[in-house]
């Protein structure tokens, strides 16, 4: 079995003490020089770290360290607190188990120094974060205030803790930092007014003397120069290394990191200024007429000072000093002070202010570091309490303290020696007991109920009558005579009468760590701790917010005539508390032991380090360890931790656990004496094999996390490979598809080529064969039609031939029978010309005869009569045949039979003329007057603009309707038909075009015989009448357009506002009209109708042009009419064409 460790490897003598061969004081002694000799402070007895105070400082406290022995097993490297330290906070952090420190050893062996080490080291290892930061800052920052309000150099140690301290680290679930809670013990409150011989009060002291600013020196009516305070020893100030003006600063930051407040801190100083000026309050006696003896304040600049800086009424505290009242029941009596009263007095004032303010700065200081909000999960407590002390003079305080070591002793013995043993007979371990002292009775003939020192004292100082510390000594030597641990002169024990080196005022008590001679003298005051209440009560008065807060008891309304607690119960109680505590918690032992006596580095005094182990009990911790086991566990975690070393019990086993154990242990390769199996717990030996166990734990977690690791891996890349697959096969059908379509498409194309290559082919084929075939077809048919042609021009020629000669036949035929014809002809012709002759000379002769016939009885008249009768009848039937040829009755009629007779030319047309007129006279007879006039009045109308202007002929047909609006129907118009005093002959709508744009605006126009009106087309209200006889001329234009002036006669009063510019649709029928109004009235002029393009007219005193042009036609063929300057308006007129 193979174990890398370095607490084998090159170990300077044994680093583990149960591992020394031959064991015994000497070897052990030995063991511990060598090892301090070569600057190897710390040895383990199993895991109790022994640390040895070098007395100067090490290169083994650096960050490197720290990281060197941060997460690594107990027996991994050589010796050191950062192990233990380490050991304790991972199994808080992984185990779940509160852990305890427990620093014990003498004054000065380094147990203030253990404890910072522990703390900065968990401080270092824990969980980072602002938050977590500040809260270790801020519990390593707790540490120099207490030092320096709790410290003060004994002749044993310069930096001696004057008070318990046990502090709790409070951590949450992930092993980081909440905060932490500090209960303090007793404080050594009687240095506060007097120190022994080579030895300082408290560092705050000088610290603040020393450090604090001029300024803030005056401000605290303070002098920098010790000598000018009592309470101050002279002799031993200043102490080697130790700078108070640097440590004062290093106080008031930490204070600040902590979380006091600026005015806190300056409270704080000024009671510990006030502690001062009370110091040099001074007495004198004063004798008093009635005999009694009273005490005086020799200088009262102190007082007065005083009482500024607390804020105190000097008058009360003055006579607090002077008077003590006591209070019984309804009683209260008023009694002097003399001198040494007076001085009691002070002193219990100066130390009780200055204790209640340490417990203040205590509560203060936990107030900062309390865990905010976050559940608690596990607990450290690390205790460093004040060291077993031995003095010259050994008061109430070193009884206190070295009782307080006691208990830890006990402690240290219940757990580790006492508790070891009979843990082992528990579990049917085979164990051979080991002797060792067991201090319980010690403790006993201190805190025992009945008996015990501190219940005789308390009992003295409770009992009435006189109580002195003889009669507290008489008790004890009665009481306490026979125990063994106890020795007094007066005592029954007669072994002790003639020991002179146990003075009559003493006692001595054997204590563990050696014989301590108590002076009786103080025990009943320094237990009683009176403060009288006229004191308590003038603080209270102060005006000072803290020392109010010390002294609640001066309240007046709150007088409690109870007793208060004794010094000596309240410490009992408390270190009771500690210790219930402690054994709740899985305890950490560091050792401290002291090498020399003279605070100096390289010395080690045998003797007093051989006295140190041996009432240390460190040789019977070895014996224990070394017979015992070195590690021990109960079946079930044991087994939960181990299983997977054995394929056996890994992953589960299902019997007992104890079973799983042995079946474990069994199989692996440990030497069966290495191991017991206890009733619950398995017992190992050595600490090797519990090391090689968690090295091959430490392994098979590891093949574990890789095996995990692989299957994990594993299944995430088979996962990985199926989701490939599967997009491989998506794929791969994709692109499959993707090719077999681009091959098919290319096979399809290709196909295509193909077949339309063969079809090509084909139908080429099948065209050539056509083509062939209709080649031959035409081939045929034009041989064919050759041959018929052939056959058709031979029959052609041979018919041509036929007809050219039927022809032939014909015209000669033809010839012949014209000839034949012609000469028939002319046989007729002659025929008929001698007929004819014969006929004409028969009828001329039949005339001749006939004349000479009837010449006999007409002669004179026939030929006229003949002539007469022959015209009359031509004339007879032409008359009757025109009768039955005559026209139609319609005067537009223009036929007319033709003439029938030369001679009747003249008859003919003046007939024809005849029946025109009396046709028309017909047509006219069927009209009424009054289409008469319409057409008198279209007639003139023709007359007026036939052949002048273009719009005339667009007016034929359209009917002259005169009243367009049917003015006198119109309900609208009824109003204008009454004011129109003449009948209307014609109302229309006209557009009055305006002079200025010429834009048009509809009016009415209405026309009566003697005047023409315009009118407001909505409202009917004639805007302007004109006499007819004002009007001198109508211009229009020549063109298609409606536009019409009516120019008016010039200084009439209608032409005031000039012409008219007018246009109507009914232009012809309007101007028709008013011109006719001027032919029918014979007083009036002939108006002038002037047809021109371009006329003037008289708009109020000019003369406009209004000239028309042809324009293109747009927006529907309308007439547009634009004013082009002042003197000129264009009508442009759409041509008509
Ligand atoms: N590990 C260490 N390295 C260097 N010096 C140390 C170490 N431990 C202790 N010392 C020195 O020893 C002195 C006394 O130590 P410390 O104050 O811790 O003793 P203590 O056991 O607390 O005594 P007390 O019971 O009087 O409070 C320290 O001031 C310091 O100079
Ligand atoms: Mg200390």
């Amino acid at each position: 079995m193979e174990v890398k460790t370095s607490l084998l490897d090159n170990m300077i003598g044994v680093g583990d003490m149960v591992l020394l061969e031959p064991l015994s004081e000497d070897s052990f002694l030995e063991n511990l020089k060598n090892r301090f000799e070569h600057n190897e402070i710390y040895t383990y007895i199993g895991s109790v770290v022994i640390s040895m105070n070098p007395y100067r400082s090490l290169p083994i406290f650096t960050p490197e360290k720290v990281e060197e022995y941060r997460n690594r097993n107990f027996y991994e490297l050589s010796p050191h607190i950062y192990a233990l330290a380490d050991e304790a906070y991972r199994s808080l952090r992984d185990q779940d188990k509160d852990q305890c420190i427990l620093i014990t050893g003498e004054s000065g062996a380094g147990k203030t120094e253990a404890s910072k080490l522990v703390m900065s080291y968990v401080a270092a290892v824990c969980g980072k974060g602002q938050e977590v930061n500040k809260v270790k800052e801020q519990l390593l920052q707790s540490n120099p205030v207490l030092e320096a309000f709790g410290n003060a150099k004994t002749v044993r140690n310069d930096n001696s803790s004057r008070f318990g301290k046990y502090m709790d680290i409070e951590f949450d679930f992930k092993g980081d930092p909440l905060g932490g809670v500090i209960s303090n013990y007793l404080l050594e409150k009687s240095r506060v007014v007097k120190q022994p011989r080579g030895e300082r009060n408290f560092h705050v002291f000088y610290q603040l003397l020393s450090g604090a600013s001029d300024e803030s020196l005056k401000k605290l009516k303070l002098h920098r120069d010790f000598s000018k305070y009592n309470y101050l020893s002279l002799d031993s100030a200043a102490v080697n290394g130790l700078d108070d003006a640097a440590n004062f600063r290093t106080v008031r930051n930490a204070m600040q990191i902590v979380g006091f407040m600026e005015d806190e801190v300056q409270s704080v100083m000024e009671l510990v200024a006030a502690v001062l000026k009370l110091g040099n309050i001074e007495f004198k006696p004063d004798s008093r007429s009635n005999g009694s003896d009273e005490s005086r304040i020799k200088d009262k600049n102190d007082l007065k000072e005083m009482c500024e800086l607390l804020g105190i009424e000097q008058s009360v505290l003055e006579r607090a000093f002077s008077y003590r009242t006591v209070e019984a029941k309804l009683e209260k009596v008023s009694t002097t002070l003399n001198v040494a009263q007076a001085y009691y007095a002070r002193d219990a004032l100066a130390k009780n202010l200055y204790s209640r303010l340490f417990s203040w700065l205590v509560t203060r200081i936990n107030e900062s570091i309390k865990a905010q909000g976050k559940t608690r999960h596990k607990v450290m407590g690390v205790l460093d309490i004040y060291g077993f002390e031995i003095f010259e003079d050994n008061s109430f305080e070193q009884f206190i303290i070295n009782y307080c070591n006691e208990k830890l002793q006990q402690i240290f013995i219940e757990l580790t020696l006492r508790e070891e043993q009979e843990e082992y007979i528990r579990e049917g371990i085979e164990w051979t007991n080991i002797e060792y002292f067991n201090n319980a009775v010690i403790c006993d003939l201190i805190e025992n109920n009945q008996n015990g020192i501190l219940a005789m004292l308390d009992e003295e100082c409770l009992r009435p009558g006189t109580v002195t510390d003889e009669t507290f000594l008489d008790k004890l030597n009665t009481i306490c005579a026979e125990h063994l641990h106890f020795e007094s002169r007066l005592s029954k024990n007669s072994k002790f009468l003639t020991d002179h080196s146990l003075p009559h005022s003493c006692f001595r008590i054997q204590h563990y760590a050696g014989k301590v001679l108590y002076r009786a003298e103080g025990f009943v005051d320094k237990n009683n701790d009176l403060l009288y209440r006229d004191l308590s009560q003038a603080m209270y008065k102060a005006n000072h917010k803290l020392i109010k807060q010390l002294f609640p008891e001066g309240n007046p309304a709150k007088v409690n005539l109870k007793r208060p607690l004794t010094a000596g119960f309240q410490f009992k109680a408390s270190v009771g508390t500690l210790m219930r505590n402690l054994q709740t918690k899985n305890p950490n032992y560091i050792r401290c032991i002291k090498p020399n006596d003279k605070k100096a580095s390289h010395i080690f005094t045998d003797s007093l380090v051989r006295h140190q182990l041996r009432y240390l009990g460190l040789m019977e911790n070895v014996r224990v360890r070394r017979a015992g086991y070195a590690f021990r566990q109960p079946y079930e975690p044991c087994l939960e931790r181990y299983k997977m070393l054995c394929k056996r019990t890994w992953p589960h086993w299902l019997g007992p656990a104890r079973e799983g154990v042995e079946v474990l242990m069994s199989d692996l390769p440990v030497p069966a004496e290495e191991f017991s199996f206890g009733r619950s717990k398995i017992f190992i030996r050595n600490p090797r094999t519990l090391f090689f166990l968690e090295e091959r734990r430490r392994q098979c977690l590891q093949d574990l996390a890789t095996l995990i690791q692989k299957i994990y891996r594993g299944w995430k890349c088979r996962g990985h490979f199926l989701l490939l697959k599967k997009s491989q096969i998506v794929v791969s059908a994709w692109y499959r598809r993707y090719a077999q379509q681009k091959k098919y498409q290319k096979i399809k194309s290709a196909t295509t080529v193909v077949q339309s290559y063969t079809r090509g082919w084909q139908a080429r084929k099948l065209l050539r064969e056509l083509k062939y075939q209709k080649r031959c077809v035409e081939a045929v048919t034009t041989i064919s039609a050759f041959w018929h042609g052939t056959q058709a021009r031979m029959e052609l020629r041979r018919l041509k031939q036929e007809v050219r000669n039927k022809h032939a036949v014909t015209v000669i035929w033809a010839y012949w029978q014209g000839t034949k014809a012609r000469r028939e002809l002319r046989r007729l012709k002659e025929e008929a010309r001698r007929k004819h002759a014969v006929a004409v000379i028969w009828a001329y002769w039949q005339g001749l005869k006939i004349r000479r016939e009837y010449r006999k009885f007409f002669r004179a008249n026939a030929g006229k009569k003949i002539y007469d009768f022959t015209i009359q009848r031509i004339m007879q039937k032409y008359f009757l045949g025109l009768k039955s040829t005559l026209p139609s009755m319609s005067p537009i009629d223009k036929n007319w039979p033709a003439r029938p007779y030369l001679f009747l030319g003249g008859v003919h047309s003046e007939l024809r003329r005849i029946f025109h007129l009396w046709r028309c006279k017909k047509y006219r007879s069927q009209f009424t007057e009054e289409k008469k006039a319409v057409y008198e009045e279209k007639l003139e109308a023709s007359e007026l603009f036939k052949d002048k202007k273009a719009l005339y002929p667009s007016s034929v047909s359209q009917p002259f309707k005169g009243d367009y609006l049917e003015i006198n129907k119109n309900p609208k118009y009824q109003k204008l038909s009454i004011a129109m005093e003449d009948k209307v002959l014609l109302a229309d709508v006209v557009n009055k075009i305006n002079r200025a744009n010429g834009k048009g605006t509809a009016r009415l126009f209405l026309l009566t015989k003697n005047s023409v009106v315009l009118a407001d087309q909505k409202t009917g209200q004639v805007k302007a009448s004109v006499p007819l006889p004002d009007l001198t001329s109508v211009s229009v234009s020549t063109q298609s357009d409606g536009f019409f002036a009516l120019k008016l006669k010039e200084g009439s009063a209608s032409a005031v506002k000039g012409d008219f510019l007018l246009s109507s649709e009914h232009l012809i029928e309007i101007i028709t009209k008013i011109h006719r109004m001027g032919t029918t009235a014979a007083d009036r002029e002939q108006l002038d109708i002037d047809i021109s393009d371009e006329f003037l007219v008289q708009f109020k005193h000019d003369k406009v042009c209004v000239k028309f042009i042809q324009g293109v036609p747009k927006n529907g063929n309308s007439v547009s009419c634009k004013r082009k300057n002042n003197r000129l308006l264009e009508v442009s007129v759409p041509s008509t064409a």
